[in-house]
């Protein structure tokens, strides 16, 4: 077959060299170069799940073409105006071209769509699980957290291993033989003479309770610590992505009866077409809930979180100094709405954990920052950013960026990896200022800041900061952080 293959990624070229080796004639591109797809058959899409739908509405209709996409996240409506579509997910991961193309020959392959898809599949021996668009969502959940999770897990263990002394290779053959176990017999068979205490640990498939009243919210979080367990709070506001199941994985590794909130506050929005535009995908956020083993999933209504909204609330939290700075000073008003709802969500839920992604790393700091202040009974835990196989980090926003804009987006992660080295905090703002002035980011900031305080660092400082960068790209503001070190000049020149 001759087979056209847009995306320079890991998917793209684990495809590239397995359907060649396979004796396919194919040709891999960029998805700026569309142009030259040729005559091909088959028109494989291995562009980031975002992108799908815009660089395959660039390539013009053909009968003879069949168009399909590699992901597990996306159902075949991505692929219009296409006549013939289809999918193929292959259930493995693709660390590297040359290692991929080698886990790609007899992998599973869930498919849907046109049958010519099989024809691909066959060719590199895969074994094929169909899917319908109705069970997308959760499959690819279930495919996060298979993957993913299990890996936070063992992070956990490698970590509980040092602290007894020892280190994970210790404990890897007890893990092999667990899974091959659930492999043979199930999970619940498998936990049978093991230690019963792991059972809310590897229990995923508890049915979960979905609430949206607040009453019946805090009496199923009283409930659960009555028994002596532990209530772990995951705040969102919904459209769900890996992002937030790695949030979800990591309370459920901890053991905690994980409670996951699903609610646009409309206080932390300062624009309302902002607002009215966020996403939302209630079907969607309940089937990776569940997959993600989620005890109580809380969809509570605006009249319940809010009663007297619009009008402003009586009471207010607000954060000083942590709030004014960075986000805060765009955005007028948005750290209190966030820190008068969490505030609220502690209040009704009680939890003994709460769970924030770094990628919003100045949330994360206010909301440390208020547990402090009011002498919250909260851990607060910050769980690492989770990004997108180009390093754009993964945020419910990024659907509305086109191909075009997701590619401008990128100069947010390229700017912070700019700064990995050490160096002064005017060197390293100014060269993060470049990255994203040569992109044509609308640039919001780029600082350097103390961890804690948020205060803008001096060329004096020396030691561990967050480098934080904002920018509007399409309309839709986009940000980003990471670790930096920072030194001055005298002791950069004394190194050199
Ligand atoms: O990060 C978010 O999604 C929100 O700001 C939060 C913490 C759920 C409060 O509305």
């Amino acid at each position: 077959m001759r087979i056209s293959i847009v995306g320079t990624g890991r998917a793209g070229s684990s495809f590239t060299l397995a359907l060649e080796r396979a004796g396919h004639a194919v040709r891999l591109l960029h998805h700026d170069e569309l142009g030259s797809i040729g005559s091909c058959e088959v028109l494989l899409l291995a562009v980031p799940d975002d992108a799908i739908a815009e660089v395959a509405s660039q390539v013009a209709p053909s009968r003879d073409r069949l168009v399909a996409h590699v992901a597990g996240s996306r159902t075949l409506d991505v692929l219009a105006p296409h006549p013939r579509v289809a999918s193929l997910h292959p259930l493995i991961t693709l660390p590297s071209g040359e290692l991929g193309a080698v886990r790609l020959v007899g992998a599973t392959y869930c498919v849907a769509g046109d049958p010519a898809v099989l024809d691909v599949v066959g060719s590199l021996e895969g074994r094929i699980i169909t899917l319908s668009d109705a069970q997308r969502t959760a499959y690819h959940a279930t495919a996060t957290v298979a993957a993913n999770h299990l890996v936070a897990l063992m992070g956990h263990v490698a970590a509980l291993a040092e602290s007894a002394g020892l280190c994970l290779d210790d404990f890897l053959p007890l893990a092999h033989q667990a899974l091959r176990d659930v492999g043979e017999v199930g999970p619940h068979a498998a936990l049978t003479g093991r230690a019963r205490r792991t059972a809310p640990l590897a229990d995923l498939r508890l049915r979960m309770e979905r609430l949206d009243d607040v009453n019946a919210w805090r009496a199923y979080a009283d409930a659960q610590r009555a028994q002596g367990r532990r209530v772990g709070l995951v705040p969102t506001m919904g459209a769900l992505h890996a992002g937030h199941a790695s949030l979800l994985g990591e309370a459920k590794a901890a053991g905690d009866v994980v409670i996951a909130t699903v609610f646009v506050n409309p206080r932390q929005f300062n624009d309302a077409a902002d607002l009215s535009a966020y996403p939302r995908t209630p079907e969607a956020d309940y089937a990776v809930a569940e997959a993600c083993g989620v005890d109580c999933l809380v969809e509570p209504t605006l009249a319940q979180m809010w009663p007297d909204y619009p009008r402003p609330t009586s009471t207010t939290v607000s954060v000083r100094g942590v709030s004014e700075v960075l986000e805060g000073a765009d955005r007028p008003g948005h750290f209190d709405g966030v820190a008068s709802v969490v505030a609220k969500l502690f209040a009704i839920t009680g939890p003994c954990r709460a769970y924030f992604g770094e990628k919003d790393f100045q949330q994360l700091v206010v909301v440390r920052q208020m547990v402090r202040d009011l002498a919250l009974p909260v851990d607060v835990r910050g769980c690492p950013i989770v990004r997108d196989e180009d390093g754009l980090a993964l945020a419910s926003r990024n659907v509305r960026l086109s191909a075009e804009g997701r590619t401008r987006a990128l100069a947010l992660s390229r700017a912070l990896g700019a700064v990995s080295g050490a160096g002064t905090a005017s060197g390293h703002r100014r060269r993060m200022l470049e990255v994203l002035d040569a992109a044509g980011v609308e640039i919001a900031y780029a600082e350097v800041v103390d961890p804690l305080t948020l205060a803008a660092s001096g060329d004096d400082e020396e030691g561990e900061r967050r480098a934080l960068v904002a920018g509007v790209v399409e309309g839709v503001r986009l940000i980003d952080n990471g670790p930096v070190t920072l030194v001055t000049k005298e002791s950069h020149a004394l190194s050199n």
